[in-house]
């Protein structure tokens, strides 16, 4: 039987949100990419003018959001809209400035643990693929399948410059990119809260040179033999 809660971490463009929504899409199970609800506060705090090095007030701001995905309400490529206080933020939330400070804003603990409890209720309603960096550590550690999904950070660039570039933003180079996967990377691994860490019991599957059929069957496969949560 299927499992019903998958946990899908990794580091930055790693290719977590494709592979989640892939498998959601075939299990028929709801995609919950977590990453939206950080970008979100920090696109927030940047927004109102706050200092992100603020904790106190970030963490304020943070706890009186109201963060929403919702289904795409605009045929733009999206995947679904982000909605915060019920402005739409579904391209803002992907901005260079919110790439810069979001893994800072992630550091603190007031701003996770509001974060954490919103996605815990979600997640424990079942049939659904969690994606984010601690789903399997901290937010979800009962789920039956856990992956950890990485690829080399050269090949994370690559990726997330195709997918900027397909948006239509020029504005972002190969190495702008690869420098701040490099950098949240470093700060999301070392953080005492919550780190990007992978499970004990996750599967890592490296997807460098695989293609995105190629994993989606691999996890299919994990999927297929777990025993039912
Ligand atoms: O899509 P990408 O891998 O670039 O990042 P994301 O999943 O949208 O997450 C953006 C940032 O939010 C990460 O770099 C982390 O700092 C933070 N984050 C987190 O701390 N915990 C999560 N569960 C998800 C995201």
């Amino acid at each position: 039987m299927k499992p019903t809660l998958i946990a899908i971490d990794g580091p930055a463009a790693s290719g977590k949100s494709t592979i989640a929504a892939a498998l959601a899409c075939k299990l028929g199970y709801l995609y919950f990419d977590t990453g939206v609800m950080y970008r979100a506060a920090t696109w927030a705090a940047l927004d109102r003018g706050l200092a992100v090095s603020d904790e106190a007030a970030v963490t304020a701001l943070t706890e009186s959001l109201q963060i929403d995905v919702k289904p795409p309400s605009v045929d733009d490529g999206r995947q679904y809209d982000v909605l915060c206080d019920g402005v739409d933020v579904t391209w803002a939330i992907r901005s260079p400035e919110v790439d810069a400070n979001v893994s800072p804003v992630s550091v603190y603990p007031g701003v996770r643990s509001a974060l954490t409890a919103q996605q815990r209720r979600i997640g424990l309603r079942g049939d659904v693929v969690m994606v984010g960096r601690d789903i399997g550590t901290v937010v979800l550690p009962e789920a039956p399948l856990k992956i950890y999904l990485d690829a080399s950070a050269e090949e994370r660039a690559r990726r997330r410059l195709r997918e900027v570039q397909a948006r239509g933003d020029q504005s972002q180079t190969y190495e702008s990119i690869l420098d701040n996967v490099k950098h949240r990377d470093a700060i999301d691994s070392g953080r005492a809260t919550a780190p990007l860490k992978a499970a004990p019991d996750a599967v890592v599957i490296d997807s460098t040179g695989l293609s995105v059929d190629e994993v989606v069957a691999r996890v299919e496969q994990l999927v297929a033999r777990e025993p039912e949560a």
